[in-house]
């Protein structure tokens, strides 16, 4: 059977870490700057585009410095042997399959690295900015580093998972180093009336979006591909009763 046959329907990835450490909705990060520090807030033309149409991207969202550190994790993480294929669907559905989503992922619960603790450190700033800006109810943030090897790709799907599923908001930091066009690699957000949206990974660039909005695709990428991907949730609702 042709692999199309699989990739034109919307599927839906698997549910994550097995033990995702979740910071906690009080949880205050060791932050980096001390109190009367400054940090960086988050761009509000990202919380802008969010507000108008669900979606949104900016540029420089960690530093240059920071992207390279990122950068070199993930490649040694590679190299080391520990990422592994990632998976789609839930239960005993679970499976690789590599014609459908061709990535390599690492989960990122504890952080060992001073680039790790600074990178979540900056999503949770931005968890904060989201709540304020957006009323948006996020309680933690769960992440993996990805490698997309040439050739690989990830068909169209949503983030959000049927049923037990908390992801709020998805976003995805590149830490490619000089992307263009003809490398591949991009991520085709299908935004319904407005026809699709399409984000080269350029490396410090961070893509946000409803996860239970849009169906999004990753195209076939010809150079290795790298990113770090996750999802703002919120509490379930079970939590509550
Ligand atoms: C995902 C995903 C997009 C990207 O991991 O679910 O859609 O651009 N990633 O890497
Ligand atoms: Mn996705």
């Amino acid at each position: 059977m042709a692999p199309e046959e699989k990739t034109r329907k919307a599927s839906q990835d698997s549910a994550g870490p097995q033990k995702p450490s979740s910071p906690g909705p009080d949880s205050q990060g060791p932050g980096q700057e001390g109190q009367a520090g400054r940090r960086p807030a988050a761009p509000a033309s990202l919380i802008e585009q969010l507000a108008s149409r669900g979606y949104g991207s900016v540029d420089d969202f960690v530093d240059a410095r920071l992207v390279e550190d990122l950068r070199t994790r993930c490649q040694s993480l590679h190299a080391s042997g520990n990422l592994r294929p990632a998976r789609i669907g839930r239960g005993s559905q679970e499976r690789v399959e590599p014609q459908v989503r061709g990535d390599f992922i690492a989960w990122l619960s504890e952080p060992e690295l001073d680039a790790e603790q600074r990178l979540l450190s900056r999503l949770e700033d931005l968890r904060v900015d989201l709540n304020r800006g957006l009323m948006a109810g996020l309680e933690d943030f769960q992440g993996h580093f990805a490698v997309y090897p040439p050739g690989a790709a990830y068909a169209r799907h949503i983030d959000r998972l049927v049923g037990t599923d908390v992801r709020a908001i998805s976003v995805a930091l590149y830490l490619n180093e000089a992307w263009s066009e003809a490398d591949g690699g991009i991520l085709r957000i299908h935004t319904g009336a407005t026809g699709p949206h399409d984000v080269l990974p350029v490396g410090g660039r961070l893509v946000a979006f409803l996860s239970d909005r849009f169906e999004h695709e990753v195209l076939p990428s010809r150079r290795e591909r790298l990113s770090f991907t996750g999802w703002f949730r919120r509490r379930p609702l079970e939590g509550y009763v």
